[in-house]
Formats: C-alpha cells, structure tokens, sequence
C-alpha cells in the first residue's frame, strides 16, 4: 500500500516530479497512483462518438471506442474522476450501450468518464486469437495517459456478451484494477463452474426471467457454447466472495422483481443480484427510453438499472472491494 503522504504528494505535483520520491510499489503497480499522466489535458465535453479519432493498436489489432465526458470536465482538468467502461452486446456497437445504460443522463452517471470499447471474447464464435483482456488492459492505460483517472473508481459494466465479458474480466487477474461490476443479461460463457473462477470481487447483475437470448434456466447450449443456470451462478459469486457458509438474504417479491444479496464481514451486499420476472433480454430501463426500450421483450419497467448500477458502483473502490 502506498502512504496517504506519499499519494498526496503525487496529488500536488505533476507525475513525472512525484517520481524521485516515489513510493514502494509506485513502478511495479502503477496504477495505485490515484490521479493519472491523462490530468491536465482537456477534452470536448460529452459524447465522442467519432470512433474514427479514438484507436489503440492491442495485440496488433486496431480497436476503437467512444468516450462520454463530463460537461464540467475542462472546468478543472485536473480533477480525477471515476471511470466506467461499458461494454456492448454483440452484434452491438459503443453507441448501442451508451444509449442503453444513459449513464449521462443521470446526475451521479454524468460525472464518470464512460467508456464504450468495441468488440471481445468469450463465447466460442468470438474471433480466435484476439485477447480482450489485454485490451482492456491497454485501453484502461491509454484512457489514463489522456484523461484524469481516480484509479480507485474504476468499474466495469455491460450487456449480453459484454456483461459476459465483465464476468470474464472479474475472473482475471486484469480485473484487479476494477473496483465493481455490474452487468445485465449476462451471457456467462466462461464462468460455467464454480470454481473455474477463484477470484472475490464485488458483482451486480440483473438478468430478466423471459430472456430467451440467455435464459435465466437454460436447458440446452447457447449460441457461444453451454451456459450456467443464472441462480446458481449468483450462488457461486456468494462462495467465491463469502466461502462455503455464504447465506443469501432473499427479497420476496419486491413488484415485478425480487433480489438476492450476499453480505459478509466489511462485505456489504457485494454480491447483488436482481430477477425481473417479465423481463426479456434487455438493460432494464423504467422508461423504455433506452436503447432496448424498442424492443417488444424489454417493456417490463419494473426495475431500473442504471441507477442501480451507480448506487452499486459508489459504494465500492480499489481499496474497500474485496480482493484474494
Ligand atoms: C453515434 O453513431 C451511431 C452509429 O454508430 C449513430 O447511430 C448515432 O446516431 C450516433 N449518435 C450520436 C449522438 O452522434
Ligand atoms: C485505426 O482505425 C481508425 C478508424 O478506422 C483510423 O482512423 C486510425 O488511423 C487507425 N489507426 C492506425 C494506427 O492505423
Ligand atoms: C479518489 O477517490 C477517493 C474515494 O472517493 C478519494 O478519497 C480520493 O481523494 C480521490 N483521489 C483523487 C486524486 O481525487
Ligand atoms: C496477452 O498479453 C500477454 C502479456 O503481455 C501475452 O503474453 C499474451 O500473448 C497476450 N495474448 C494475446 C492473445 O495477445
Ligand atoms: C424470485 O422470483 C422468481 C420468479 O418469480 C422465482 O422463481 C424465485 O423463486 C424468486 N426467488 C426468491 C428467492 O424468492
């Protein structure tokens, strides 16, 4: 762990005159540092939604993204700021998922930097040889080297296959420098055992009951290969988090919807998991006025989530979420 002393006097000087007095550990986990090379730098306030002009090269490949950012963020370019990055369904795109989870549209959502990456892995009709993982990897190191990050307030969140690959990424040891995440309809390809993740981490997810896509029960393989039952799969997150003498604290029906919940020690709902019951495959939205919305399957507004998710994520950071 670094000082408080030490991070304030990386707070008050710029990076580079941190760096004679730079604390242990300062090289080997750079991303301690809690204010990142990217502050001072500013940028057009809201949504980028020019692929074109945001690349990395990772692992050879050209990726792009879109990044929302905050309408005050060039009031003061050198305040750090929390970082989600929202990852789309496939077949999808990054604006697809901006306009599902509307983070912006929020007033606790506005303040992020929100981040929307193209394409990755994990079911088996995912492109070969491409690793997401290291591209998340390298775009969360590009995003700091041009944006003012508060490295403690790094989340992930997404939908489908993109919330499947959250859940790949908190099963990996590239998930260490995110401190939540949340996903809805998560297509969970690789996570199909409990312990073929050993990690603790803090997870939300909502998964809809009619979801015909990623059926919350399901009785056959999906498209990307099988898929675990959404019910144990949450079980699974309670042992992983809490150990085998995990208890679920169980809602009832709470109108459309009910939740279960893992608590233990400091661990405050760190698992949190809600079943909407006439819910399709869909980022649940309590207007209809999100991407999904237009969808036949997605008019249960009983719950909605991205309000959820920024309640989730404020609660969770580097050093308060769990970690193995
Ligand atoms: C962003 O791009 C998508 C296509 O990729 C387009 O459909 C959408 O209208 C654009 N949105 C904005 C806000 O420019
Ligand atoms: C990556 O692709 C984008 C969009 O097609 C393009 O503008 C950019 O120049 C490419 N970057 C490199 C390094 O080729
Ligand atoms: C980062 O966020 C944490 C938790 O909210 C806060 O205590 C810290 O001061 C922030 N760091 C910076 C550099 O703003
Ligand atoms: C991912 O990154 C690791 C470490 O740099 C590297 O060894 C590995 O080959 C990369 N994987 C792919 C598929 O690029
Ligand atoms: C939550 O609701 C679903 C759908 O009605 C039901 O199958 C399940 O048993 C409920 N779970 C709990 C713990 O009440």
């Amino acid at each position: 762990m670094i000082k408080s002393s030490a991070l304030a006097a990386i707070w008050a000087g710029s990076l580079a005159t941190a760096a004679p007095g730079k604390p242990e550990g300062f090289e080997r986990q750079p991303w301690r540092r809690l204010a990142t090379a990217g502050c001072g730098k500013t940028h057009h306030a809201g949504y980028n939604n020019d692929t074109a002009t945001h690349s990395i090269i990772s692992g050879g490949l050209n990726r792009t993204y879109g990044v929302n950012v905050p309408n005050d963020y060039n009031n003061d370019p050198n305040k750090a700021r929390a970082l989600i990055i929202d990852y789309h369904g496939s077949g999808g795109n990054g604006w697809q998922q901006y306009d599902n989870s509307q983070y912006y549209n929020y007033p606790a959502g506005a303040e992020y930097i929100a981040v929307y990456p193209g394409h990755w892995q994990g079911p088996n009709y995912a492109p070969p040889g491409v690793s997401d993982l290291n591209f998340t990897t390298d775009l969360l190191d590009h995003i700091q080297e041009q944006y003012c990050v508060n490295t403690s307030l790094v989340y992930a969140s997404g939908k489908s296959n993109g919330a499947g690959f959250v859940d790949t990424l908190a099963c990996s040891d590239h998930g260490d420098r995110f401190a939540a995440f949340a996903m809805a309809s998560a297509a969970l390809y690789t996570d199909t055992s409990r312990d073929s993740c050993t990690k603790k981490r803090a997870i939300l997810e909502s998964h809809g009951d009619k979801d015909t896509t990623i059926p919350y029960h399901p009785t056959e393989p999906g498209r990307g290969g099988p898929l675990p039952d959404i019910t144990q799969w949450v079980s699974w997150w309670g042992y992983r988090d809490c150990g085998s003498g995990a208890k679920a604290q169980y809602s009832g029906d709470l109108g459309g919807y009910n939740t279960t919940i893992y608590t233990c020690g400091n661990l405050n709902q760190v698992v949190n998991h809600y079943q909407i019951f006439d819910l399709g495959h869909c980022w649940p939205s309590s207007t209809g006025k999100n991407f999904d919305g237009s969808r036949s399957y997605c008019n249960d507004k009983s719950v909605d989530f991205t309000p959820v998710v920024l309640s989730f994520f404020s609660k969770w950071t580097i050093e308060n979420s769990p970690k193995n």
